[in-house]
């Protein structure tokens, strides 16, 4: 039987992520949205691309929880975007409502899956995901850390007119103004980048990979970035449905690592068929533990906005 993905919001995010997924025909998936027939009619649309492209996969949308039923995986992309000029921790009060109320739909109609969040502010999504499913920490996992280091590797192919599958990079941390890219760790094909760039240039691009999205959010005038959000999210399922164990920067439940406690932060961690099924803890400088605490500490002041 193949596995079976659900994904929750069938907006820019979710249906390009549909799409990604089902072109990779591993799997069947539905999409749900709360709006009447939108996602039915963008997965029949997407299933009649099937034969073009040569998958099997199945999709089928939905307005009804019981459609998702005991999925192996499922993607929370519903929720409000950002605006033009608003913080990702402007929304969490917008969003904890919609998180809240879809989580418990999902914990009720697919008890084992493994939860992947999406929607933002992501760390704080997540940690309301991982509070209310009651899932252990290994099964809520939020997209955040993928995206933040594919940017990043981005600039620096560009900046060094090198291909962008020699630059390996980590950024960690919280998903938003206090992400903290590891620039000492970066390299272009094993080659650190400061022997490469001088350490303004690369500070330059640290900058402009904490305002990534929103950079894209000001070009775009409405809505936010999902062409490399969704690439990030097919990344983690290709290693969970694939049981690759790739390691990649995603926001997890800290129990103790890093000297952070029942918070959701970025840190490396080991992707396979059981979700997180490792934190990898990397020595980190005095002051990346301190950028790292910061963002910790951004992320506890959101949960705290939520109360939970
Ligand atoms: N249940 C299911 N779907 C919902 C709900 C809900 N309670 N509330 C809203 N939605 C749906 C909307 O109907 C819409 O189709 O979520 C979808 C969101 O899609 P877009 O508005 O296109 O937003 P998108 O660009 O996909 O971003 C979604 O991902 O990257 C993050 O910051 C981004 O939090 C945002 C999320």
């Amino acid at each position: 039987m193949r596995s079976k993905i659900t994904v929750v919001g069938a907006g820019f995010v979710g249906s390009t992520l549909t799409q990604r997924l089902v072109e990779r025909d591993y799997a069947d998936v539905v999409m749900f949205d709360i709006i009447p027939n939108m996602p039915q009619g963008k997965a029949l649309d997407m299933l009649q691309a099937g034969p073009v492209l040569g998958y099997d996969s199945l999709v089928v949308g939905t307005n009804d929880y019981a459609g998702t039923a005991n999925s192996d995986i499922v993607v929370i992309t519903s929720g409000f975007p950002r605006k033009p000029g608003m913080s990702r921790d402007d929304l969490v009060k917008k969003n904890q409502e919609i998180i809240g109320q879809v989580t418990q739909e999902v914990a009720k109609n697919s008890p084992n899956c493994i939860i992947i969040m999406v929607t933002n502010p992501l760390d704080a999504m997540a940690q309301l995901a991982h509070h209310i499913s009651g899932f252990p920490r290994n099964r809520v996992v939020g997209m955040a850390g993928v995206l933040d280091t594919a940017r990043f590797r981005t600039f620096i192919a560009q900046e060094l007119g090198a291909s962008v599958r020699d630059v390996q990079a980590y950024v960690l941390g919280g998903h938003g103004d206090t992400m903290v890219p590891l620039a000492r760790m970066c390299t272009v094909a094993g080659v650190p980048i400061s022997q490469l760039m001088a350490a303004e240039r690369i500070e330059q691009i640290v900058q402009r990979t904490r305002d990534g999205g929103a950079e894209i959010v000001k070009l775009l005038g409405t809505g936010s970035a999902y062409f490399a959000p969704s690439a990030s999210v097919l990344q983690m399922v290709d290693s969970i449905l694939l049981d690759k164990k790739m390691i990649m920067p995603c926001a997890a439940y800290l129990q103790g690592e890093y000297g952070i406690n029942g918070l959701f932060v970025g840190v490396p961690v080991k992707l396979g068929a059981q979700g997180i099924e490792q934190i990898v803890e990397v020595e980190l400088s005095e002051s990346e533990r301190a950028l790292l605490k910061k963002s910790a500490d951004a992320v506890k002041e959101l949960v705290e906005v939520m109360g939970i």
